[in-house]
């Protein structure tokens, strides 16, 4: 079974809250939604491997440490998730950036596949996929195949707000995969909404609505 991260801290907490409210605008929703992915990422690689290095200080030598092992690749689920892109990048500078475009359609609430490009050495890399909302998790559960499908088997996914019937799909189709939310929230509605979410995040991100 996977693991659920549950991020409470304050500073990501008291970020989000300004994102929930519905008056809210488009800058400062992005701004927002960049900072939390920052803050996100940071505890999202505190596992990564580290190796001992030998640094030539101004002093003297001494033993430091620096990444080591699999490189990252961070993967936003279009549209929404390129939100969170610059986020990850800003603290993960040399990370590829793939990208998966899904949409879900309105009637059937299913994920509509209609773009992927991941980096070529993507099977050598820590995926870090990238989407604000985690609703039905028909998105993030496909998103995801897909990029099994193309040989890559180490993932983490990071949501900023999910449903508990997300979470519940991802564990059951991807049980491997860790997850990473700012917040665990109540329900979805008729219409596959987060309860009580924050509306449709890729039409605040960009405007749409
Ligand atoms: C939203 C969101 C997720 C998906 C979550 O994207 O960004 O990708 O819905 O819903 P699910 O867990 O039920 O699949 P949407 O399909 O609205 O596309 P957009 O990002 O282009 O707006
Ligand atoms: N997609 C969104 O953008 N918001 C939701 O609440 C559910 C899916």
């Amino acid at each position: 079974m996977s693991k659920v991260v549950v991020f409470d801290h304050p500073l990501i907490q008291h970020k989000l809250a300004i994102m929930r409210d519905k008056n809210t605008g488009v800058k400062e929703f992005r701004e927002l939604l960049e900072e939390i992915s920052m803050l996100m990422i940071y505890e999202v690689t505190r596992d990564l491997e580290t190796e001992v290095v030998e640094v030539e200080t101004p002093i003297q030598t001494c033993k430091c440490r620096k990444l080591a092992g699999r490189k990252l690749a961070v993967v936003p689920i279009l549209r929404a998730g390129l939100g969170m892109v610059d986020g990850v990048l800003n603290m993960v500078p040399a990370a590829k950036v793939g990208h998966i475009g899904l949409y879900r359609d309105p009637e059937t609430l299913e994920p509509v596949e209609y773009y992927c490009k991941l980096p070529a050495d993507s099977t050598e890399r820590e995926i870090v996929v990238v989407d604000p909302m985690l609703a039905t998790g028909g998105s993030a559960s496909a998103a995801i195949k897909f990029i099994k499908q193309r040989g890559c088997s180490h993932i983490r996914l990071v949501n900023l707000i999910a449903a508990p019937e997300g979470v519940a799909r991802m564990q059951a189709d991807h049980p491997d995969v860790d997850i990473f939310i700012a917040a665990l929230d109540e329900k979805l509605n008729d219409h596959g909404y987060i309860i009580p979410g924050l509306g449709d995040a890729g039409d605040r991100l960009f405007g749409t609505k």
